[in-house]
């Protein structure tokens, strides 16, 4: 006779504890190597109990090399749904406990399924990796699996929010997951990042590198500019991915989950006053000036170890989600260079695939200057930073707070590539360089003639910014809207953004631009 229902759903029980508690000794390794299993990720990411897991039963058929005899479920990832903050997301969490996380081709049609549903159901996605790449048994189903993943996430790009999160080696074609999410996380320690890892460097180069040296998150943090965030710990860093999906849009056509307005439209901040010196040579840290721009410490700075130079965040500003991106005169002067532009040019793309308006603030002596830029291609890679503010059609509040010197001007969102509100302080200084520069020549002739070369410049520099550095210069011939009391300026961006909430434009159609790579 048939087993009875009750025994059915006891075995059914028994199964999917057995399946959800894993192998007792993978699971002792994966905590001996300071790592949490999937599962424990999973809790900590996502609202208690709110996890949906698909494919638990799913096992792979590949034959050969044993890998009959070795079917476990979830084929070493886990997948599914859950809420963070009460808002739907779609995740995977490999699991390094069977397969060393490998990825084959059961493993990877599961991630591809999470990947589908987020993008149907407009669902941010996120992936925590913990893996040894593609399963070498599987061999080219497991790249054909990689191909699957990467052509969906391409296609989802702009339309959803990606996260990935490597929390264990990363290696090979995996490492491409990371290169094509929006942002990426990485824990100190235990995430190596990298397409041939150190035994495939030395077999080929000769070169000895630990995989902290190779991809460790320091690395990506500061040097390669893969890694958006970096955590010392599991539980900071997913918790940290929980905030971050806290300020961002569930897909590219709902809204911004802002907060009810804080009154910010008349709110005057004396700090601003006292922050940024006058003489335009001293330095200050632009982040200050955001801090109190935006809702009490409602702000997330992107990259914050790479391309120090410019710093990006999102932020809140009465209530409003926006980007903000502000030169750091503390870093460099404030100058743009290939890694700042690259750096700035992907977060303006990223605010405006997702409909989120852009506060630029601007203190920027110029692009820097030598042969190590040029030939690193700083014309290719600050044209990035042009096309893409070209490009965004959100709303676009710019902030001129001291120096905005040439091209340096015109790409810093100015009125002419499209921003809809330009705002200054009275230390503005915009040119097509500094009075020094421009006299030496403008007046080449007069300076080699004179008997007395520095009171003559002093006076030429004197006239030059008389004439054309003064505060109400550059909103004489409308390029700048207002010029406004530097403790006005989180009241006057709050009105701005109020102002151009309902900002509507569409790009004549096309396939696509021709961005320069
Ligand atoms: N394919 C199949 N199995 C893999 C694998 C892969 N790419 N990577 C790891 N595994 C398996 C290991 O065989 C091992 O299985 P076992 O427990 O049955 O012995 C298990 O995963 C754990 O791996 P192990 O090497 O013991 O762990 P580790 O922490 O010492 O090292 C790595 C982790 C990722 C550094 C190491 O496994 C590695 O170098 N893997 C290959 C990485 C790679 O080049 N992949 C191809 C990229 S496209």
């Amino acid at each position: 006779s048939p087993p009875s229902m009750d025994r059915l759903r006891e075995d059914l029980r028994r199964t999917r504890e057995d399946i959800a508690r894993g192998h007792p000794q993978a699971v002792a390794r994966q905590h001996a190597l300071g790592k949490r299993t999937a599962r424990e990720r999973l809790d900590l990411l996502l609202d208690e109990g709110s996890f949906v897991e698909i494919e638990m039963f799913r096992r792979h058929r590949a034959h050969g090399l044993g890998m009959e005899r070795k079917r476990p479920y979830t084929d070493g990832v886990v997948a599914g749904s859950g809420t963070i903050n009460g808002r739907r997301v779609f995740v995977y969490a490999q699991d390094f406990t069977v397969f060393g996380g490998s990825l084959g081709e059961a493993h990877a049609m599961k991630i591809q399924k999470v990947l589908d549903l987020a993008l149907s159901t407009g669902s941010p996605f996120i992936g925590l990796n913990d893996s040894g790449g593609a399963r070498i048994q599987e061999g080219v189903m497991s790249l054909n699996g990689y191909g699957g993943i990467f052509h969906r996430s391409v296609q989802a790009s702009g339309v959803i929010p990606q996260i990935s999160v490597v929390l264990g080696p990363c290696a090979g074609g995996a490492a491409y997951s990371t290169a094509l999410a929006d942002f990426t996380f990485m824990v100190r320690d235990i995430a190596q990042l990298y397409l041939t890892g150190p035994d495939v460097v030395e077999a080929v180069t000769g070169e000895r590198v630990t995989h902290a040296e190779l991809g460790g998150a320091h690395v990506h943090a500061s040097k390669s500019g893969l890694a958006t965030f970096v955590h010392n710990d599991e539980e900071s860093c997913l918790a940290a991915v929980r905030d971050l999906v806290s300020m961002l849009p569930s897909n590219n056509l709902s809204r911004l989950p802002s907060l009810p307005p804080r009154g910010a439209t008349t709110d005057l901040r004396p700090r601003l006053a006292e922050i940024v010196p006058v003489d335009t040579r001293k330095p200050y840290d632009m982040r200050l000036v955001m801090a109190e721009l935006v809702d009490d410490g409602d702000l997330i700075e992107l990259h914050r170890d790479w391309a120090a130079n410019v710093v990006c965040a999102l932020a809140r500003i009465d209530g409003e989600v926006v980007g903000l991106v502000g030169n750091q005169p503390m870093v460099l002067a404030g100058v743009l260079d290939v890694e700042a532009s690259q750096k700035a040019a992907r977060f303006v793309r990223f605010c405006d695939a997702f409909s989120i308006p852009l506060v630029t603030l601007v203190d920027v002596p110029g692009f820097l200057p030598g042969k190590d830029q040029e030939h690193a291609g700083v014309i290719r890679h600050g044209a990035k930073l042009l096309y893409a503010y070209c490009e965004a059609t959100v709303p676009r509040i710019q902030v001129i707070l001291r120096k905005a010197y040439g091209g340096a001007y015109i790409v810093m969102d100015s009125r002419s590539i499209g921003a809809d509100l330009s705002l200054a302080w009275p230390t503005n200084e915009v040119a097509v360089m500094g009075a020094e520069g421009a006299v030496n020549i403008i007046h080449r002739k007069e300076l080699a003639a004179t008997a007395d070369p520095v009171t003559t410049r002093a006076e030429l520099v004197d006239r030059y910014t008389r004439e054309l550095a003064h505060p109400a210069y550059t909103a004489e011939r409308g390029l700048v809207d207002e010029v406004i009391d530097p403790v006005e300026t989180r009241a006057a961006v709050a009105r701005g953004l109020a102002m151009l909430r309902d900002k509507r434009k569409q790009a004549v159609p096309r396939k696509h631009g021709n961005l320069p790579l």
